[in-house]
């Protein structure tokens, strides 16, 4: 029996630590700082995810076993080096490896070491330069990228030449991003569907997850601003298992190997971010960790000892898990969030129905922004605030099942994406 600590306060680290506690393996699981939704499943620890010496000094006090790092930011700022260092289990890529996240600049290099598809770029330090180039583009639409992370703002879509200029003088003269936009990627504009192919990996075994797709605009119809992610289902009838295997044969396969050859191997999760386009399959990004609303759905689904997944790939044993298994009825997750976000948004309100909610079966509520308000009672704090998980023989069903329980919870100002999984239909 082990203890685990989970990293991060998300829906996902909430799924994460759902599924850890289900483990024959597991004793305790701790989730640093977590949320009301862990502190009911699991068991809070009140330490920010980037505060490296106090998570050490936790995981050694309370015999913790194995840690396992949700969000990218502590990734990027080397929690798993520090880890190691104590001989501490972590799981997770390191510094260096973390990087194909924490720079699209060193992501785009390893693609294209790799020979693996994507879209076509080139990387600029200097803004004068990055519009000199745009004139030449003409009408080829671009997308502007600053290097860094920026919280899923960097990444600027542009319909035209002007656009991209505009976008290219807020990185780099107005430095909207910081340092995230030192340098910038110009790259082609993709045109297509995209779906999310996670898999986990301890440096040569792959373990490729059921394909998710995430729904990134705020409003249906995918409309409006940019969020972190309204809503996610799996599986994703675009990625068939043919599919599935081109993406591992031709997509992750040569990225963990040259990952291996360029010196910075990878253990944890790949996580790509592929545009379905007329030529194929193409990577718009690789995230080094679960996604976060896929990792709700995909967790629903999977049956596969978790525990086991992550001990392995820390054992560098990863071939002996086998096949994944997995439930073959579709999960659909939709996101309820805070009047205002993406942008500003409100916090402290009252939730309600969470309990009626509990009692549907195949239905789980995972918590991202809420709190336990020392009053009593559940208030929000965060933009994304529940994530509605629902499993069900059909999507259809699943998605009704997730918007009955959406229904009967309430907050002043709370909203969600009516369309979530739609796309499943319309291809
Ligand atoms: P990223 O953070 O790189 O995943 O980019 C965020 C979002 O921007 C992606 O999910 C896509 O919707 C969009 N995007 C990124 N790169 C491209 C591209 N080359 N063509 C079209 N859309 C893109
Ligand atoms: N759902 C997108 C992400 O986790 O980056």
């Amino acid at each position: 029996m082990m203890n685990i600590l989970v990293i991060g306060n998300g829906g996902r680290e909430h799924a994460l630590a759902w599924k850890l506690k289900q483990s024959p393996q597991t004793d305790r699981v701790f989730v640093a700082p977590g949320n009301a939704g862990t502190a009911m499943d699991a068991e809070n620890a009140e330490i920010n995810e980037l505060d490296f010496p106090s998570l050490i000094q936790f995981a050694k006090q309370n015999q913790v076993q194995l840690t396992v790092v949700g969000p990218e930011t502590p990734l990027a700022a080397g929690i798993v080096n520090a880890f190691e260092q104590e001989k501490l289990r972590i799981f997770g890529p390191d510094k260096n490896a973390a990087r194909l996240e924490g720079s699209k600049v060193f992501c785009k290099e390893i693609l294209k070491k790799g020979g693996i598809p994507t879209a076509g770029y080139h990387v600029f330090t200097d803004g004068g330069a990055a519009v000199e180039y745009l004139k030449t583009v003409r009408d080829q639409q671009v997308v502007i990228k600053a290097d860094g992370l920026a919280a899923g703002k960097g990444v600027v879509v542009c319909d035209t030449a002007e656009q991209g200029v505009e976008a290219v003088l807020r990185m780099t003269r107005d430095h909207e991003f910081g340092d995230a936009g030192h340098r910038i990627v110009i790259e082609e504009r993709l045109h297509g569907q995209e779906a999310s192919v996670l898999a986990v990996t301890d440096g040569s075994t792959i373990a490729v997850l059921q394909p998710a797709q995430d729904h990134k605009a705020a409003y249906d119809g995918d409309q409006g601003p940019n969020t972190g992610g309204m809503g996610a289902y799996s599986p994703v009838r675009l990625v068939d298992d043919q599919k599935l295997h081109w993406i591992e044969e031709n997509v992750l396969v040569p990225t963990v190997h040259t990952l291996n050859r360029n010196g910075t191997p990878f253990k944890g999760v790949l996580y790509a971010g592929l545009m379905m386009t007329a030529g194929g399959p193409k990577v718009l990004e690789y995230n080094a960790r679960f996604g976060d609303p896929e990792c709700q759905p995909l967790l629903m689904r999977l049956q596969t000892d978790l525990a086991d997944i992550f001990q392995f790939t820390l054992d560098r044993q990863l071939h002996r898990i086998g096949m994944l298994k997995w439930d073959e009825r579709p999960s659909v997750c939709v996101v309820m969030a805070s009047r205002g976000y993406p942008g500003q948004y409100e916090k402290g309100k009252v939730i309600t129905g969470l309990e009626e909610a509990a009692k549907m079966k195949n239905v789980k509520v995972f918590h991202a922004g809420t709190k336990l308000d020392p009053h009593g009672g559940i208030v929000t704090h965060g933009g994304r605030v529940l994530g509605i998980t629902a499993i069900a023989d059909t999507i259809a069903e699943a998605k009704k099942t997730a918007y009955e329980a959406v229904r009967k919870i309430h907050w002043e100002g709370a909203w969600c994406r009516k369309d979530i999984s739609d796309k499943s239909a319309a291809y």
